[in-house]
C-alpha cells in the first residue's frame, strides 16, 4: 500500500506514522528526519538543506526531489510505503507523480490530519525527541515515565532547533502558501481521506487503521 500523510507542522504526522508502519509493515520515509540525518552526518545535501530548514522555510524542490526518487528505488519500498511530510509543493507532487509512473505504481490514499492553527504552536514547542531511536513524546501531552528520557530505549530526550516560536510561525507560513494547495490537487484526484487530528493520539490511530482498511 502505497500512503502519503498530508497536514501542517505539528499534525501527529510522525507519532502517526510511527503506530502505521508498524501495523501495516510499510517504511516510514520522512523528508524531515531524512535532512536531520544529513545535517547531522555533515552530507553536502545536509549543509545545504541546514540553512533553509535553520530559518523555518522548505528546502529547495530539486534536493527534496532527489532524496525521495533515491528511497523509492530501494527494494523495501517496492511493495509499499508512507510517505511523511512530501510533497509540499506543486512541483513535489507532480514530480511523485512522475517517479511512481515511471515504475508502473500509484498512490493508493493521502490521509489529511486536520488541526487548527491554534492547537499546533503547543503540541511544537512541547515536542521532545529521543536522540536514539526518534521516538516522538510532548511534555504534556504524550510525556515520557521519567522526565528527558524516552520509554522505549532509555535515550536522551531533545527539542527540535526548529521548534521554537519564531520558526513555527514561519513554517506555518510555508505550510499555507505552498502546502495547503495539494490538498485540492488529490482532492480532485479523489485520493484525499481527511482525518480529525484534534483527537487523541489513540483515536487518530484508530481512525487512520480503518480508512486504510477500507
Ligand atoms: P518535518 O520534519 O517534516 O516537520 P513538519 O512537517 O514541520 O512536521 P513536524 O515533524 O513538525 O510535525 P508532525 O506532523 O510530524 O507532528 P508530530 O507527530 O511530531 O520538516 C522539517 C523541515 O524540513 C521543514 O520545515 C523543511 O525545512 C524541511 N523539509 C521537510 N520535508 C520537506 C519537503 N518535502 N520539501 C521542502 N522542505 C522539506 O507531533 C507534534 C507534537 O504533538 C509531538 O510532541 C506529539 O507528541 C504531539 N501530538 C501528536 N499528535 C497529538 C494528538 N493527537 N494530541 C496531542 N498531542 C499530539
Ligand atoms: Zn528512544
Amino acid at each position: 500500500m502505497n500512503i502519503l500523510f498530508m497536514g501542517p507542522p505539528g499534525a501527529g504526522k510522525g507519532t502517526q506514522a510511527e503506530r502505521i508502519v508498524e501495523q501495516f509493515g510499510v517504511p516510514h520515509i520522512s523528508t524531515g528526519d531524512a535532512f536531520r540525518l544529513a545535517i547531522k552526518e555533515g552530507t553536502p545535501i545536509g549543509l545545504e538543506a541546514k540553512g533553509y530548514i535553520d530559518q523555518g522555510l522548505l528546502v529547495p524542490d530539486e534536493v527534496t526531489n532527489g532524496i525521495v526518487r533515491d528511497r523509492l528505488a530501494s527494494d523495501d519500498c517496492k511493495t509499499g510505503f508512507l510517505l511523511d511530510g512530501f510533497p509540499r509543493t506543486l512541483a513535489q507532487a507532480e514530480a511523485l507523480d512522475q517517479m511512481l509512473a515511471d515504475t508502473g505504481r500509484k498512490i493508493d490514499h493521502v490521509i489529511n490530519l486536520k488541526v487548527d492553527r491554534s492547537f499546533l504552536l503547543a503540541r511544537l514547542t512541547g515536542r521532545r525527541i529521543c536522540r536514539s531511536c526518534g521516538s516522538t513524546y510532548h511534555v504534556l501531552f504524550n510525556p515520557p515515565k521519567q522526565e528527558g528520557t524516552c520509554d522505549k530505549c532509555g535515550g536522551e530526550l531533545y527539542q527540535r532547533s526548529d521548534d521554537t516560536e519564531e520558526k513555527v510561525g514561519t513554517r506555518l507560513d510555508e505550510y499555507t502558501s505552498k502546502t495547503a494547495p495539494l490538498l485540492e490537487y488529490y482532492g480532485n484526484k479523489g485520493l484525499l481521506r481527511e482525518v480529525d487530528g484534534e483527537k487523541d493520539i489513540d483515536a487518530v490511530t484508530a481512525e487512520i487503521g480503518s480508512l486504510l482498511r477500507g
